[in-house]
């Protein structure tokens, strides 16, 4: 036996995700499945990957999707509906992801949001300019009881992977959700550059996966799989306690 023998390297069993807190797949009220027959394709998907439960998020946009909560849940009803003419038994709660703007704080202030989890609220910016007033936005957040999470902050290209806007953020408390697509390259290089700078931070509080078709989460437990997603997930990810 050589002196020296080099040490096992340890293989982790691959620790799966489970729980899904942002997807597209209602049917028909925003750019996710246009039909019920697409929305169903994404639940059986999401069976298929081991989930044990998804959080749906429909965007809630003033000047492309005017969702109400109303028509939010008129959409869930149907897919509940088709659901259960296919026999498919599958916990599917509904949230939204807010467009952080003056829209959102007149929905604040009526108490019309939907929130996941522990007070969750799922936000996003614009993907063309850079947000102003966030301070606002998370404050007015916390005063209606709501704990602020942006999605994807790894997606907004122009703030270039530019960590004191990170570092900001943060400061404003904004917990911050990655789209587990960017790790795997389907945004392109900037996105998964950021990604793997927002978990080396530990700036990851919860991995979505922001699917707007079967396809995209087809691909979850593969990308699951990757190395920066288990370290994140073996750092504590708070989708786990959904
Ligand atoms: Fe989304």
């Amino acid at each position: 036996m050589a002196l020296f023998s080099k040490r096992k390297k340890q293989h982790h069993p691959v620790i799966p995700l489970l729980k899904d807190m942002h997807s597209h797949l209602l049917p028909g009220i925003d750019d996710g499945a246009q039909t019920v027959e697409e929305s169903l394709d994404m639940v059986r998907a999401f069976q298929a990957q081991g989930y044990t439960k998804i959080i749906t998020t429909p965007h809630v946009h003033s000047q492309r999707y005017l969702n109400s909560t109303n028509d939010i849940m008129h959409a869930r009803d149907i897919l509940l509906e088709a659901m259960e003419k296919e026999n498919i038994s599958f916990p599917v709660e509904i949230a939204a992801e807010y467009y952080a703007d003056e829209h959102l704080l007149t929905l604040l202030e009526k108490n019309d949001v939907l929130s996941f989890g522990d007070n969750y609220l799922l936000c996003e910016f614009s993907f063309l300019m850079p947000p102003v007033g966030t301070d606002i936005i998370v404050k007015e957040i916390k005063n209606a009881g709501y704990i602020p999470v942006l999605a994807h902050p790894e997606r907004y290209e122009y703030l270039n992977g530019n960590v004191s806007i990170y570092e900001r953020l943060r400061e404003e408390e904004f917990l911050f959700q990655a789209n587990l697509p960017s790790i795997y390259g389907l945004y392109g290089p900037g996105p998964k550059i950021t990604f793997e700078m927002l978990a080396k931070k530990g700036w990851v509080d919860f991995l979505g996966s922001d699917a707007h078709d079967a396809a995209t989460v087809d691909l979850l437990n593969e990308i699951t799989a990757t190395g920066v997603v288990q370290n994140i997930i073996r750092h504590g990810i708070r989708n786990h306690n959904l």
